[in-house]
C-alpha cells in the first residue's frame, strides 16, 4: 500500500508539493565572511535534495546584514552576488524538490558581537548570558524599512530560482517579538490589540506577495504560543492564522518557543504536556485547533521520529505536512526511505545528549550545566551539518560536551573572522 507520506499537495498558488514530507529551517553557519553562500551549501543542499523530502526549507536568510540571528548566516539584501545564490538554487532542486528560502530578521536576538544595539518593537531586552545587548524601539522609518527589505529580498530569492520563500515569525525573532504583549509594549498602531502586533506581518505578506507575483508559494512559520507568561498564546495563534488564510500564504507552519523557552526542541517543555512529547509531534494538538479556524494547508514541525506517527498524522487530517529539521542531519535521506517503507524508526539521539546524565539527571537545575546541554544538543547537530556540507559521513557518535566546545570555538571564529573582515 502507497505510503500517505507519498501524497502529493496542491497549494493555494497553485504549486504542488511531490509529497507530505519537508525539510524545516535549520541555520547552516555555513556563509563567508561575506555573508555570501558558498560550495558548502551547494553540498549540503544537494546531498538533502537526493533524499526524497519534497519541500525544503533554507536555513534563515537575513534581510539586513547589520543584523544576524549568528555569524555564518547568509545575508540577501541586493542582488550583488546573485550567481552564488542561483547555484546554491540548482543544486538544492536537483532531486525534483521545491526548495524555499526562509527570511528573517533577527531583532533583539542578535548576537552583540555581530551588533550590541539590535532593533526591537520596545527596548525590553533579552538577558541571556549577556550574550544580547539592550534594543532599540523601532521607529515608524525603521519599520517601514523592515517590511521593504522584506519584499526586496523575497523579490530576489525567486530571481535567483529558489521555488518558494517563508517569513519566520516564530521563535522569538523580530517578527516574533511584534506578536508578542511582554515584549511589544508600544502603544501606537504597531502594538497593543492583536491586530496591531500582527500589523507588520501582514504588511509584509501583502507586499511580498506583490513582489513575488500569485502564483509563487509564500510561507509563514508561527508559534502556536510562546510559551510564557504574558506572551503570544494559542488563541492568539489562532486569530492570526485565520488573517494569514485571508492573505493568502500558501503553507503555515506551527511551531513554538523561544530563546527563553526552548520548546520548539523539545527541551524544557513546561507547557507542553508530557503525553504529548511521548507521542512525539509536540505541537499537533495545538495544529488541530489552529486547522480548524485557519482556512490554509498546516505543517506542523518539532519531534516527530516513526512512520507510524506521521503517517496518521496525515490519514486523520492533522497537519498537511509533517516537518522534520534534526533527524535530516544525521539521516539525510530518511525521507525517501518512509515514503517506500523501508524505515520505522528514527535514531534518536537527544535524549542521549544529556552530560552527567546518570548522575545529575535530565533536569539538573545548575544553570552552566544547562548552558552545556543546550549549546551542546544544538551544536550536535550544527557539527552534522558541516560534515554534510564537506560531503564527509555525519558523525552520531559526538558526545555532548565535545558537540558544545567546537559549537563555542567555531561560533567566536564565525563572529572574528566576521568582524574583521569590515
Ligand atoms: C541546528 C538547528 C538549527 C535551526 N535553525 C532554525 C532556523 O534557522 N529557522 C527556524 O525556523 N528554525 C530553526 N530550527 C528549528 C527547527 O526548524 C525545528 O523547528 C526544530 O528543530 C524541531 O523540529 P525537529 O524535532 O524535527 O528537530 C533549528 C533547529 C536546529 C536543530
Amino acid at each position: 500500500m502507497t505510503s500517505p507520506l507519498a501524497q502529493t499537495l496542491t497549494l493555494p498558488c497553485g504549486v504542488i508539493l511531490p509529497n507530505r514530507l519537508a525539510k524545516s529551517a535549520m541555520t547552516e553557519g555555513l556563509a563567508d565572511k561575506f555573508d555570501r553562500p558558498t560550495r558548502r551549501h551547494n553540498q549540503l543542499y544537494r546531498t538533502w535534495s537526493e533524499g526524497g523530502t519534497g519541500l525544503h526549507i533554507t536555513g534563515n536568510v537575513m534581510i539586513d546584514k547589520r543584523y544576524l540571528e549568528r555569524a555564518g548566516n547568509v545575508v540577501l539584501e541586493d542582488d550583488k552576488y546573485l550567481e552564488l545564490f542561483k547555484h546554491w538554487a540548482e543544486e538544492g532542486t536537483a532531486g525534483g524538490n521545491q526548495l524555499w528560502v526562509q527570511l528573517n530578521h533577527p531583532g533583539r536576538q542578535c548576537p552583540r558581537l555581530i551588533n550590541s544595539k539590535p532593533l526591537s518593537p520596545s527596548d525590553v531586552q533579552l538577558d541571556i548570558l549577556g550574550n544580547f545587548g539592550k534594543p532599540k524601539a523601532m521607529t515608524e522609518e525603521d519599520i517601514q524599512e523592515v517590511i521593504q527589505r522584506f519584499a526586496r529580498s523575497a523579490a530576489l530569492v525567486k530571481q535567483a530560482g529558489f521555488t518558494g520563500v517563508q517569513i519566520h515569525c516564530a521563535h522569538g525573532y523580530l517578527l516574533s517579538q511584534f506578536l508578542s504583549p511582554k515584549i511589544n509594549q508600544r502603544t501606537d498602531e504597531w502594538g497593543g490589540s492583536l491586530e496591531n502586533r500582527a500589523r507588520i506581518i501582514r504588511e509584509i505578506i501583502r507586499e511580498v506577495r506583490s513582489a513575488v507575483g500569485d502564483d509563487f508559494p509564500i510561507s509563514v512559520k508561527l508559534n502556536s504560543a510562546d510559551f510564557q507568561k504574558g506572551g503570544f498564546s494559542l488563541e492568539d495563534c489562532i486569530q492570526v492564522s485565520q488573517w494569514l488564510g485571508e492573505d493568502s500564504v500558501d503553507l503555515l507552519e506551527i511551531s513554538g518557543g523561544n530563546y527563553e523557552q526552548l520548546s520548539l526542541m523539545g527541551v524544557e517543555p513546561t507547557e507542553v504536556r508530557e503525553s504529548t512529547r511521548k507521542r512525539e509531534a509536540y505541537f499537533i494538538e495545538y495544529a488541530e485547533k489552529i486547522k480548524a479556524s485557519a482556512n490554509i494547508p498546516i505543517m506542523v514541525t518539532g519531534g516527530f521520529r516513526s512512520r507510524d506517527v506521521m503517517e496518521n498524522a496525515i490519514e486523520k487530517g492533522e497537519t498537511d505536512v509533517i516537518g522534520l529539521a534534526r533527524p535530516l542531519c544525521t539521516q539525510p535521506n530518511c525521507s525517501s526511505k518512509f515514503i517506500k517503507g523501508e524505515l520505522e524508526q528514527l535514531d534518536d539521539y537527544e535524549q542521549g545528549l544529556v552530560l552527567g546524565k546518570g548522575f545529575l539527571g535530565n533536569n539538573s537545575s545548575l544553570n552552566l550545566i544547562k548552558a552545556i546541554n543546550s549549546f551542546g544538543q544544538v551544536g550536535f547537530y550544527y557539527w552534522q551539518i558541516i560534515l554534510l556540507s564537506e560531503g564527509l559521513p555525519v558523525e552520531p557518535g559526538l558526545r555532548v560536551f565535545r558537540s558544545f566546545c567546537r559549537h563555542m570555538k567555531n561560533d567566536f571564529k564565525l563572529g572574528m573572522r566576521r568582524k574583521f573582515a569590515r
